[in-house]
C-alpha cells in the first residue's frame, strides 16, 4: 500500500484548542497504481492533508505510513524525497535557472546524481512531459507558455523518479488549453502506473481523472468512493459549497424530466454513452 492514514490528526501549533484541527482524525489507503482525487470546501485540510503525505508535516496524532515506512521515523521522511513528488500550487513561480534543462536538473543533483544519471533522469522526465531535451532543453523558462512552464515545473519533480505523485490545484490558474495539457499529461504519468493524489476545486477535471475521490469537511471525511458513488450525492455536497461535474447535473436534470439515464454520469463520455444507448432503446427496433 503506498500510502496509508491511521487516525491521523494535525492540529497546527498556536491554533484555538477549541476549533477543530486542520486534519481531524482521518483514516485513509491510497492503493497503488491509484488516482485518488481530493476535494472539499477552502480550508477543510485539502493542503494539509498532502503535507503530511509528503512527510512535510508531522501528525500531531495517528500514523502516517508511506511504501511500508512510517513517517513518525526522521529517516523515513527523508527517503521520502526519492519516492515521492510534490507539485505545489503555481509551480512555475519555483523555476530559478536560465535554461529547462538545467531547471529540471536541479533535483537529480540535489539527490547526488553523477553529472551523466542526472542527464538522463533530465532527458526522460522531459519526454515524459512531452518537452523533449533537444527542442527545449537550451531554452529559457521564462521564454514558454503558461502550460508549458507548468509542464517543466512537473518535469522537474518527476527527474527524481518518484512512485508516487502529489499534486496541489495543478491546473489552476491555466487557460483552457494549459489545462488540457496539464490534464493529458496527468493521465498519460498515471496510464505509466504512477499513484497520484490530485487536490482540485474543478470537479470536472476529478470526475474525468480521478480513480477514486475523497471530499473533506472541517479536516475529516465527507465522502470517499469512485466518481459516481461521490457525486451521486449531489445534494449533500451541494449542502457543504461543492459543486458536481456537468455531466452529473445534466443526468440529474434528465431524471427530473423522466429521462432515467441509468444512474450518475460524472463525465462527458460515460453520458454520452448513456444516452447513445438510451436512443437504441428507444429506437425503431423497439417499436417493431
Ligand atoms: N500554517 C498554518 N498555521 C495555522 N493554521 C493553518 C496553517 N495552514 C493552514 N491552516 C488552517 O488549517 C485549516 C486547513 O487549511 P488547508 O490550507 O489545509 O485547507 P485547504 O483545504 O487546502 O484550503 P484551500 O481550498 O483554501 O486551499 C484552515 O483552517 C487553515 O486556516
Ligand atoms: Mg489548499
Amino acid at each position: 500500500m503506498p500510502i496509508v492514514l491511521e487516525h491521523v490528526t494535525l492540529r497546527y501549533p498556536g491554533t484555538d484548542p477549541t476549533a477543530h484541527p486542520a486534519v481531524d482524525d482521518l483514516s485513509l489507503v491510497v492503493d497503488d497504481g491509484e488516482y485518488l482525487g481530493v476535494i472539499g470546501h477552502t480550508g477543510s485540510g485539502k493542503s494539509t492533508l498532502v503535507l503530511l503525505m509528503a512527510g512535510l508535516l508531522a501528525a500531531t496524532s495517528g500514523r502516517v505510513t508511506v511504501n511500508g515506512a512510517d513517517l513518525a521515523e526522521r529517516s523515513a521522511r527523508r527517503a521520502l524525497r526519492r519516492q515521492v513528488g510534490i507539485v505545489f500550487q503555481y509551480p512555475e513561480h519555483q523555476l530559478f535557472a536560465d535554461t529547462v534543462a538545467e531547471d529540471v536538473g536541479f533535483g537529480p543533483r540535489a539527490l547526488g546524481l553523477t553529472a551523466r544519471e542526472a542527464e538522463r533522469a533530465v532527458d526522460d522526465a522531459l519526454e515524459r512531459v512531452d518537452m523533449e531535451l533537444c527542442t527545449y532543453g537550451h531554452r529559457s523558462p521564462f521564454e514558454l507558455s503558461g502550460g508549458q512552464m507548468r509542464r517543466v515545473a512537473i518535469a522537474g519533480v518527476m527527474a527524481t523518479r518518484p512512485d508516487i505523485l502529489i499534486l496541489d490545484e495543478p491546473m489552476a490558474g491555466l487557460d483552457p488549453a494549459g489545462r488540457a495539457e496539464i490534464a493529458a499529461l496527468l493521465r498519460r504519468l498515471h496510464d505509466r502506473g504512477l499513484t497520484v493524489v490530485m487536490v482540485s476545486h474543478d470537479m470536472d477535471d476529478i470526475a474525468s481523472l480521478a480513480d477514486r475521490v475523497l471530499v473533506l469537511r472541517d479536516g475529516g471525511c465527507f465522502a470517499h468512493g469512485t466518481p459516481a458513488e461521490v457525486f451521486a450525492r449531489q445534494t449533500e455536497l451541494r449542502e457543504i459549497g461543492l459543486g458536481v461535474p456537468h455531466a452529473a447535473r445534466f443526468a440529474a436534470r434528465l431524471s427530473a424530466c423522466g429521462i432515467d439515464v441509468g444512474g450518475t454520469m460524472s463525465t462527458p463520455e460515460a453520458l454520452a454513452d448513456a444516452l447513445a444507448s438510451l436512443r437504441t432503446d428507444l429506437g425503431p427496433g423497439r417499436e417493431a
